[in-house]
C-alpha cells in the first residue's frame, strides 16, 4: 500500500530535493513550487523523516477534494477517519494556508477543520483532543487553492532543519536544511575540499560533516508518527538501528571554517562537540581577507555578512570588492558559492557569476553565486597548501 506525500522545502531546492528523495525510494516525485510531491509506503515516510536533510517537514496526504464553501469544508474533514489515526489525549493545532481561495475568512475556516475533528472524535469516542498551538503533539495542515481543499497529516512534528543537535546560534544562522540544500546544489561531496571563511556558528560545517560521517540528520529527534496509532515501532527501530550502523568514524574530513570573531568560533565549536563532530572540522579565527586556501583545489562555499541584518551599508560597500580580489588572487582552482541576500554584493564584488539561484532563508529572498575561479588566468600571491588538517593557514 502507498500513501500521498508532500515534503515543503525552502524555495530554490524543490530539485534537489525531488533527487534525495528518489533516494529514499520515494516514487510518483513531483516538483511543485515550495515542495515535492511523492508516494510511498509508511517505511518511506519513516525514512524520508530520518534521512532528508533538505526537507522542512513530511506530510501524509489524508483528502484532497474540490470545495465551494465553508460548509464543504467542514464535511471534507469531518468525513475522515480521525480516531483510527491518533487518540483523543493528543494535542492538535490546525495550520490553513491559501492562494486565490474565494471564500472570506481563513480563520474561520481554520476553525470550522478543529471544529469537525474534534465533533468525529466525541462522537466515536465521547472525548475530544484539546488545543496546543506551541508544542501540539499532531499537527494538521491545510491548503486551500481556487478550488481544491488538501488536508495533511504532519508526520514530522518538529520542523525536519531542527536536527536535535544545535545549541548555540550566532546573528544570522542559517537554517540547517537550507545549509544541507546549498552544499547539494554546489555538488559538493565527501572528499572535495570545503572551507566556509565567515562560518559564523558553523551550520555548513555540521550539515556538511554529518553528510561525511553517514549522520542521519534525524537520528537525535523524535518525530509525530511516533504518536500515531498505525506506527510500526519494529520497523522504525530497525530503519534507526540501519542508519546507525552506517555512520563512518569521525576523523579529519578536509573541512575547514574560519570567522573574524571569536564568539562565533566559539558557537561553530560548541555545535560540532554537541554534534560528537569536532575532529572531523578545522576550525580558525581570522580575517577572510588575510586568509590563504588550505588545498590546491576545493569548494569555497559561505554566507557572507549583509546589510539587511547583519553589518552596514558603507563597510559592505568596501568589504566586497576586497573579498572578490582575495578569491581572484589566492583562489584560482577553486569554486565559491556565496548565499546572500545583498544586492550589492553580486555588483561589488566584480567578478562574474556562473550561476545564479534565487534561494530563500526563512523570508529572507537570497541569491547563490557561483563563481569558478579558473586557475592560470589569475594572478595568484601565494601557493596553496597542502589538504592536511596541518596546513590550514587561514
Ligand atoms: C551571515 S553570517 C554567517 C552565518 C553562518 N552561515 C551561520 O549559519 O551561522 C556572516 C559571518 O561573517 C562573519 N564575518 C564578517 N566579516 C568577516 C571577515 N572580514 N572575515 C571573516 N568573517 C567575517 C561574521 O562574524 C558572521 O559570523
Amino acid at each position: 500500500m502507498t500513501e500521498h506525500f508532500f515534503a515543503p522545502c525552502p524555495r530554490g531546492l524543490e530539485a534537489v530535493l525531488a533527487a534525495e528523495l528518489e533516494c529514499l525510494e520515494a516514487t510518483s516525485i513531483e516538483i511543485l513550487p515550495g515542495g515535492v510531491a511523492f508516494r510511498g509506503s509508511w517505511l518511506t515516510c519513516y525514512r524520508a523523516n530520518l534521512e532528508s536533510r533538505i526537507a522542512s517537514r513530511i506530510l501524509w496526504q489524508v483528502a484532497r477534494n474540490q470545495y465551494r464553501s465553508e460548509a464543504d469544508i467542514y464535511d471534507i474533514t469531518h468525513r475522515l477517519s480521525w480516531p483510527d489515526w491518533f487518540e483523543p489525549r493528543l494535542t492538535i493545532k490546525v495550520n490553513l494556508a491559501a492562494i486565490k481561495c474565494p471564500l472570506r475568512s481563513l480563520d474561520f475556516l481554520t476553525l470550522r477543520i478543529k471544529d469537525a475533528i474534534c465533533d468525529k472524535f466525541r462522537t466515536i469516542r465521547g472525548k475530544r483532543p484539546d488545543i496546543d498551538t506551541t508544542t501540539p503533539d499532531i499537527r494538521i495542515h491545510g491548503f486551500l487553492d481556487a478550488r481544491q481543499f488538501t488536508l495533511y497529516l504532519d508526520t514530522s512534528g518538529e520542523a525536519l532543519f531542527k536536527r536535535g543537535l544545535r545549541q548555540t546560534q550566532g546573528d544570522a544562522p542559517l537554517r540547517e536544511n537550507l545549509a544541507a540544500g546549498i552544499l547539494a546544489l554546489a555538488g559538493w561531496h565527501p572528499g572535495i575540499p570545503l572551507l566556509d571563511p565567515m562560518c559564523g556558528s558553523g551550520t555548513l560545517l555540521l550539515e556538511a560533516a554529518q553528510i561525511a560521517c553517514q549522520i542521519a540528520p534525524g537520528a537525535r529527534r523524535q518525530f509525530a508518527f511516533e504518536n500515531l496509532k498505525l506506527f510500526d515501532a519494529n520497523s522504525w527501530k530497525k530503519l534507526k538501528q540501519t542508519a546507525a550502523n552506517r555512520q563512518r568514524e569521525r576523523i579529519f574530513q578536509s573541512i575547514y571554517g574560519s570567522d573574524l570573531y571569536g564568539n562565533a568560533l566559539v558557537n561553530a565549536r560548541n555545535n560540532l562537540a554537541t554534534a560528537g563532530l569536532a575532529e572531523c572540522v578545522a576550525l580558525k579565527q581570522a580575517n577572510v581577507l588575510e586568509i590563504s586556501p588550505p588545498a590546491e583545489t576545493g569548494m569555497l562555499i559561505s554566507n557572507p555578512p549583509y546589510g539587511v541584518r547583519v553589518g552596514d551599508h558603507q563597510t559592505l560597500a568596501e568589504f566586497y570588492p576586497q573579498l572578490g580580489n582575495v578569491l581572484k588572487q589566492r583562489f584560482s582552482g577553486w569554486q565559491a558559492f556565496l548565499l546572500t541576500a545583498d544586492p550589492l554584493l553580486a555588483k561589488s564584488i566584480r567578478l562574474t557569476p556562473s550561476r545564479r539561484t534565487p534561494l530563500f532563508n526563512g523570508a529572507l529572498e537570497c541569491r547563490l553565486l557561483e563563481y569558478r575561479l579558473v586557475a592560470g588566468s589569475m594572478r595568484r600571491e601565494k601557493p596553496p597548501n597542502e589538504s592536511s588538517k596541518n596546513s590550514h593557514k587561514l
